[in-house]
């Protein structure tokens, strides 16, 4: 039998780029429109059926989010917390969550990237029947030069990665949303630092791609993909999410909502959650929800 999936957000760094509004408050936790941001990733990976997860930050924002998150139990959920004590690269979450991930197929997103959009849960929960070897995303961007980069060949196959490369070789960027299966803790614990001093998940990427294990599914053009990294970044995330949800009536990434219709928590428990929540507009939301939405 397979290993059981687990997933991993990353939610450390100093968030240098989007300063001053980081000097206190962590930047998954800044607003994106009506949600702090690490409800977005979460959403993304509790559609694909995960429950089980480990969330990875400095020592100083560890308390935030746990504050924002508590241990997960209220949406079905399980969180653990892993503390970074300074930034070394994506792929060192793998090192500082170890003792979480062991045994496990690991689902790794990235804190600050937000996908939106029709038939995104369906290929989620495609990428975690991956039993072996790892599934990434190559996404059509105008500019791929500021992410890592997958060139694939006629079958859809990838050729190359590359990291931010200043001659792209396709315009597929690659999301920061990865599946691995059980393998990927000893590769990372294999990997050198880069020349930027950094574990990149783009060298994790890559082992998979040698061994032929590698795949890429595609992101079509329905789905949104964005994420929070500059000042314009999370406006624009923002403006967005506040269009789409007007628009509906119906919310982007409510942990509540995902969780129930998920089936991870039962009618009673929802109601519960609409008695504890003050008396805002997402609660109206999550009783309309009740009443059958
Ligand atoms: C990271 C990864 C990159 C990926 C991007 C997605 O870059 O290194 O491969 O395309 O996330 O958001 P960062 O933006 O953290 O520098």
């Amino acid at each position: 039998m397979a290993a059981p999936w687990k997933g991993l957000i990353l939610a450390g760094g100093t968030g240098s780029r989007l300063y001053p509004l980081t000097h206190a408050v962590n930047k998954h936790l800044l607003p994106v429109y009506d949600k702090p941001m690490i409800y977005y990733p979460l959403s993304t990976l509790m559609l694909a059926g995960l429950r089980d997860f480990v969330i990875v930050s400095n020592p100083e924002s560890l308390p935030q989010l746990q504050k924002v998150l508590g241990d997960g139990s209220q949406w079905g959920l399980t969180f653990a917390y892993a503390s970074q004590s300074r930034p070394g690269g994506i792929a060192e979450g793998f090192r500082v969550a170890a003792h979480e991930l062991e045994g496990h197929r690991v689902a790794l997103i990235l804190g600050d990237n937000i996908f939106y959009g029709d038939g995104l849960s369906k290929r989620l929960q495609e990428a975690v029947t991956l039993e072996k070897g790892a599934t990434i995303f190559g996404y059509e961007v105008a500019d791929p030069s500021s992410f890592g980069v997958v060139e694939v060949d006629d079958k859809g196959r990838a050729v190359s990665l590359e990291e931010k490369p200043k001659k792209p070789k396709s315009n597929q960027a690659v999301p920061g949303l990865y599946f691995y299966d059980e393998d990927v803790l000893s590769l990372a614990w294999d990997l050198k630092p880069s020349t930027r001093g950094e574990l990149e998940i783009t060298d994790i990427n890559r082992a998979y791609l040698k061994r032929g294990d590698l795949n890429v599914m595609h992101i079509g053009r329905g789905v949104a993909w964005l994420d929070g990294g500059t000042h314009a970044d999370l406006f624009e995330a923002s403006q967005f999410i506040k269009v789409v949800e007007e628009r509906t009536g119906l919310k982007v990434a409510c942990p509540e909502e995902i969780a129930y219709r998920m089936k991870f928590i039962d009618r009673k428990q929802l109601s519960e959650l609409v008695d504890e929540s003050p008396k805002t507009e997402y609660q109206h939301y999550l009783k309309r929800l009740l009443k059958g939405l």
